[in-house]
């Protein structure tokens, strides 16, 4: 039986977007008190509406940048999930100014107001643009290359100050590497949103979703179900060996774009017909992708007891389903 954290106070940065409203449903599931501190920059009011009513839930809105604020949200909390951050890579490119003052800044901010709050544990989100330019497969958590973006420096700067902090402060930290992780409520909407999303908002549009490149490119998707697991498992965890570190977390396994479409396009087509017909178009690579990301759980399994239980296929098909009954994403 894995060991769950229960009647705890959580606070849950980026608690409107797409991973954060999930770790809410599950904390408030667990009985937690939650508190969620946004400011809805690419987060959805909608992802909290089930929430609102709950005396176990507050919100606040409020910004990562602005310290008093993370002050205020960090007060009396047990732990941190911290979720907020600009998370794309085209936008890190575009405007890497606000990207750096939010993800780097705003993390200090979050991270300095924890340890003042004396948290039992601060989990942040890490990502596996952190591997960079190598080109080891599957990647293991100490072997990383040269970020290709800025959105890339940042959260693995975010890595460097999780270490220096819990080394000058004590504040005990766990980085959770995410590859692209998809699911219910991921935004399909504007020039930023993932992949995924992105084929699903077109194909039931019935146009042809853009495949960036040729479509040989692949990753390690995962579902969200796995990731709000691996944030239950890292503010569980009791061995010394598993905090102050870092984790991949994925399923584990690669996907070409094209099978991604194909499945999408197959899973879509059991609710509309009219998608079967649809094929993709092929689009210019873009800047700061790299052409292959699979990662090697075995840390996360050995140090945290992570088992990713819903493979690739099965989640698209869950995705699919979801996205068709919620027209309005
Ligand atoms: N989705 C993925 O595949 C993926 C992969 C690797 C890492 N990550 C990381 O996971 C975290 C969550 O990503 P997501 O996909 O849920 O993105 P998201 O955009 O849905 O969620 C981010 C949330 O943070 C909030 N936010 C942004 N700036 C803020 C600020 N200055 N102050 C307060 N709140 C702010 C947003 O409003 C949003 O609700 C991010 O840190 C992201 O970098 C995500």
């Amino acid at each position: 039986m894995k060991r769950r954290i229960e009647n705890c106070r959580v606070l849950v940065t980026g608690g409107a977007g797409f991973i954060g409203s999930n770790l809410v449903e599950a904390l408030l599931a667990a009985r937690n008190e939650v508190v969620v501190l946004d400011n809805f920059m690419t987060g959805r009011r909608e992802n909290l509406a089930p929430f609102a009513g709950n005396p176990a839930f507050t919100l606040l809105e409020g910004d990562i940048r602005d310290m008093a604020m993370c002050r205020k949200a960090a007060a009396g909390a047990d732990y941190v999930l911290h979720q907020a951050a600009l998370g794309s890579v085209p936008r890190s490119i575009k405007d890497p100014m606000t990207t750096t003052e939010v993800n780097i800044s705003g993390f200090v901010n979050m991270l300095f107001a924890a340890q003042e709050a004396k948290v039992k544990r601060f989990v942040y989100a890490a990502s596996s643009s952190t591997y960079g330019d190598s080109t080891a497969l599957p990647k293991v958590e100490e072997r990383i290359g040269k970020p290709l973006s800025p959105y890339a420096i940042t959260k693995y700067v975010d890595e460097l100050f999780a270490e220096n902090f819990s080394g000058i402060y004590g504040v005990e930290t766990v980085g959770l590497r995410y590859f692209n992780v998809f699911g219910r409520r991921q935004d399909p909407d504007g020039a930023y949103a993932a992949v995924i999303p992105r084929f699903v908002r077109s194909l039931l549009r019935h146009e042809s979703p853009v495949i960036n490149g040729d479509g040989s490119y692949s990753r390690d998707f995962t579902y969200i179900d796995n990731v709000v697991d691996a944030n239950l498992l890292a503010m569980a965890a009791v061995e010394p060996e598993a905090v102050n570190t870092v984790y991949n977390v994925a399923f584990g396994e690669r996907t070409t774009l094209n099978e991604l479409f194909l499945y999408l396009r197959e899973n879509l087509a059991k609710f509309d017909p009219a998608v079967a017909g649809i094929e993709p178009q092929y689009g210019p690579v873009r800047a700061g992708d790299i052409p292959h990301s699979l990662a090697d759980i075995g840390k996360a399994r050995r140090l945290l007891g992570y088992e990713p239980e819903i493979g690739v296929k099965q989640g698209l098909e869950l995705a699919a389903e979801w996205y068709f009954n919620h027209p309005a994403w």
